[in-house]
């Protein structure tokens, strides 16, 4: 089927209450139509996932926002005008729009404009069905590793999705970990999750944020709340020496001793956050028991890369 009939199919069963996975640059998300309590229902159950953690509802372009946030300090309309379509989650006031059951009973919403040829293709024509926006987590099951292929998807959900759904292949996630979560509800924005938007990059280039102690946020329900997540089944060690038989993640400058099986050598951070994910579920795939991933430098993307293997393995 053409890209654009299938896209038009996608917006219809989103708007008939389906549910439609959907590629973005960070990782694949599980889309419903973000006003229908039954859709955002079954994204729960299909994920197994805990009522009260929020979803992000996903709009075409910044003009969309007032829909959903209210009282949008200056900062947070900085950010998303610098980095939105992107991999920036937003946590605004919320709207009437946004209710109890997007926000897990919170008063604020989070939000985002993926940066995916598809998805910006999706919500459009979801808006032109009068649809206001997708509410999508990423789309694995509860506390395991996000899926950036559409074959991930099919693997975790596959059995769980009904004949009406559907899953669109959008190749590989180009960032492979998921968006960079800023809450915006106070004077000052608290970096509630790293992604490729990184502490250190917003740093740079605000002076809000390198005016203050970012200490990551625990007090509102988020990822980070959860010490296990991205966790694949086999038990992962940081920085430690692969024994025989066991997994091997880490820049191609490490050799791969004798015996240990290599699941993946990026060339740099880069392709490191982009090839993490589907390293993790090819360790589970070949059965293993103990992965060993090497940390790469915390520059850029490492960072993030670091909060993802520290909570894989998780230690933090
Ligand atoms: O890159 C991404 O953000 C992907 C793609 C599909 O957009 N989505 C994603 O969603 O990672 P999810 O649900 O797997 O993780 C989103 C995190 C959750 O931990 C959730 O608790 C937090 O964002 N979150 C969402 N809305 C929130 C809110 N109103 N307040 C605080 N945290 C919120
Ligand atoms: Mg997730």
């Amino acid at each position: 089927m053409r890209t654009q009939n299938l896209i038009e199919q996608a917006a219809v069963a989103l708007k008939a209450g389906h549910l439609v996975a959907f590629p973005t640059e960070t990782v694949y998300g599980l889309g419903a139509d973000a006003t229908n309590e039954k859709a955002v229902g079954r994204i729960y159950s299909v994920k197994s996932r805990p009522k009260d953690l929020p979803l992000i509802v996903h709009i075409s372009s910044v003009n969309q926002i007032n829909k959903w946030a209210k009282e949008i300090p200056d900062y947070a309309l900085n950010l998303a005008k610098e980095f939105w379509p992107g991999p920036l989650t937003l946590i605004l006031k919320r709207t009437q729009l946004a209710k109890d059951f997007i926000t897990g009973g919170q008063a604020y919403i989070g939000i985002r404009v993926p940066n995916h040829y598809l998805a910006q293709k999706l919500l459009i024509e979801f808006e032109k069905l009068g649809g206001q926006g997708i509410a999508a987590p990423s789309a694995n099951k509860f506390q395991q590793v996000s899926p950036t292929r559409a074959q991930h998807v099919m693997e975790d959900l596959g059995s769980v999705l009904s004949d009406q759904d559907l899953v669109l292949d959008g190749g590989i996630s180009e960032i492979g970990i998921e968006s960079t979560i800023i809450k915006c509800t106070d004077s000052e924005p608290e970096i509630l999750r790293p992604g490729f938007i990184t502490e250190s990059h917003l740093n740079k280039m605000f002076d809000i944020f390198s005016n203050k102690n970012n200490k990551l946020n625990r007090s509102i329900k988020h990822s980070g709340m959860h010490n296990k997540h991205y966790s694949p089944k086999a038990q992962i060690f940081v920085n430690a020496l692969p024994e025989e038989s066991q997994g091997l993640i880490a820049l191609s400058n490490v050799p791969t001793p004798q015996g240990v099986i290599r699941l993946s050598k990026p060339k740099d951070n880069t392709e490191f956050a982009q090839d993490l994910y589907n390293s993790l579920r090819l360790a589970d795939k070949l059965n293993l028991k103990f992965i060993s991933v090497f940390l790469p430098t915390l520059d850029g993307i490492g960072e993030s890369i670091r909060d993802r293997v520290m909570k894989a393995a998780n230690l933090d």
